[in-house]
């Protein structure tokens, strides 16, 4: 197999463009904005995010997680709390989230603090999903090494079969509140556009232009 050249690889972006002028004040709703666009675009795992975390060593770690709903009080996602992610969560509240829109050339960067969901919303959510999942849930001690694949599988008919299906406490949701957004748009010649909101001590969203 030959290695790619990847030097040769190079995709002009020029499907939109993001200007003060069709700017909403809000970034919340701006997001919903284009939310809602990739959508009606391209729905596949159009709400799958990276998150990114940092160790109290001050080590960073990213992944994907899917968001599962938002609101102006932040973005929630779900998740096994004893996981690596978790535990970094743990000793640092700092976090940044990132969804990548390749139909549309977008990208939009948060950043922010997180907190445990309610027991009342992780149930809500928990309970939603198919019983396969949450047996999956329940048996999986998530970023822990194992020794057999197999063996996940036998416990989770296991579980299935002989349990009631009960929401482990050691999984549930997280909300990341932002104080920093930005939205991003691929323009031609690689002059991108780039709005950022930041959350100021007066409460209120100052919005600016970044260079590409
Ligand atoms: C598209 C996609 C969506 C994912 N969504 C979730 C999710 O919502 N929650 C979750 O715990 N893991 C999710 N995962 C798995 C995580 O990326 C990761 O493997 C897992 O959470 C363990 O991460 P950690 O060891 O850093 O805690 C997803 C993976 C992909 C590729």
């Amino acid at each position: 197999m030959q290695k790619p050249e990847l030097s040769k690889l190079r995709k002009n972006y020029n499907s939109g463009e993001l200007n003060e002028s069709n700017l909403t004040i809000d970034p919340f709703k701006q997001f919903e904005i284009w939310f809602n666009e990739v959508l009606s675009n391209d729905k596949l795992e159009a709400n799958a995010m990276v998150l990114s975390t940092v160790s109290k060593n001050l080590s960073p770690s990213s992944r994907f997680v899917l968001l599962k709903d938002y609101s102006e009080k932040g973005f929630v996602f779900f998740t096994n709390y004893n996981s690596k992610k978790g535990k970094e969560i743990e000793g640092n509240k700092n976090v940044a989230l990132l969804f990548f829109w390749p139909s549309l050339e977008r990208q939009v960067r948060i950043e922010g603090t997180i907190k445990k969901t309610s027991a009342k919303i992780s149930d809500e959510y928990f309970y939603s999903r198919p019983v396969e999942s949450q047996a999956s849930a329940i048996i999986s001690e998530q970023s822990t090494v194992i020794n057999d694949y197999n063996n996940l599988v036998i416990q989770q008919q296991e579980t299935l079969i002989n349990n009631i299906l009960k929401r482990p406490e050691n999984w549930g949701g997280y909300i990341v509140t932002p104080i920093l957004f930005e939205f991003w748009q691929g323009r031609i010649n690689r002059l991108h556009d780039r709005i950022q909101y930041r959350f100021e001590k007066n409460k209120s969203w100052k919005i600016e232009r970044l260079s590409p």
